[in-house]
């Protein structure tokens, strides 16, 4: 479904600090549900996460999602593609304080112009199947680190993406609430999701919902093999 030919990402190019990030990069992500891009900071993970969930574009290959090539679309429709497709969950949540958890979770779905009534049933099944209705009207301040953590999950649901893209969701998660956050990335990969983790915390990559593991270095691949 996700194809990436010879996939650069330099930064700063032509400057005295310009930086390649991502390595002529090779990549085929078909059936697996469960995907775990796993190596040191600075191996380009993020980089590359964003380039798979057209939030940046490469400045070398191409990136396919089914038999569209994405990389060569101007921004625009990139942006539409990004809204349909994709749903994300970032390290530090990007929650916005001082409105509610359901008002964040229907943010991302203002641009599709879906009705607000319906938008809001929407939200009000995801906060049920994540056990966070007693927190909808809450706002994000308020919250603890486990139900923050829930209304991203919603959030990045809100759009009913094919695809989940997690960037080390775990990194500031007690165990506990590690395992809960893996437990829901199960739930939704046996909904038919297919989910992409950027992780170095061994409670991810060795989950048993893992299906594959790719191991990045220095802007390349290193390794790439079934998860455990
Ligand atoms: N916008 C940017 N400008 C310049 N360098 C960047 C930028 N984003 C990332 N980098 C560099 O690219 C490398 C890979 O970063 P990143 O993809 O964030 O790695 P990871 O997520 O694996 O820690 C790092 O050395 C980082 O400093
Ligand atoms: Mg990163």
């Amino acid at each position: 479904m996700i194809s990436l030919k010879g996939v650069s990402k330099t930064f700063n190019r032509g400057r005295p600090d310009e930086f390649t990030a991502v390595k002529g990069l090779n990549l085929e992500i078909g059936q697996e549900r469960v995907v775990v891009f796993k190596g040191p900071s600075g191996s380009g993970k993020t980089t590359l996460l964003s380039i798979i969930g057209c939030m940046a574009k490469p400045t070398a290959g191409r990136v396919f999602i089914g038999d569209e090539e994405i990389s060569s679309l101007p921004d625009r429709f990139l942006t539409e593609i990004r809204r349909g497709t994709f749903g994300f969950i970032f390290q530090q949540l990007n929650l916005i304080q001082g409105i509610t958890a359901l008002e964040n979770v229907m943010l991302p779905a203002y641009p599709t112009g879906c009705r607000h009534r319906m938008l809001k049933d929407r939200a009000q099944r995801i906060f049920e199947a994540l056990d966070l209705c007693h927190r909808i009207d809450a706002k994000i301040e308020w919250l603890s680190g486990g139900e923050a953590q829930r209304v991203a999950i919603a959030r990045a649901l809100i759009n009913d993406p094919a695809v989940l893209i997690a960037d080390e969701p775990t990194a500031h998660l007690d165990t506990k609430l590690s395992i809960d956050f893996m437990d829901i990335m199960s739930r939704l990969a046996h909904e038919g999701k297919t989910i992409l983790l950027a992780s170095h915390d061994p409670l991810v990559f060795t989950s048993g919902i893992v299906e594959r593991i790719i191991e990045m270095r220095d802007g390349r691949i290193t390794g790439n093999g079934a998860g455990t």
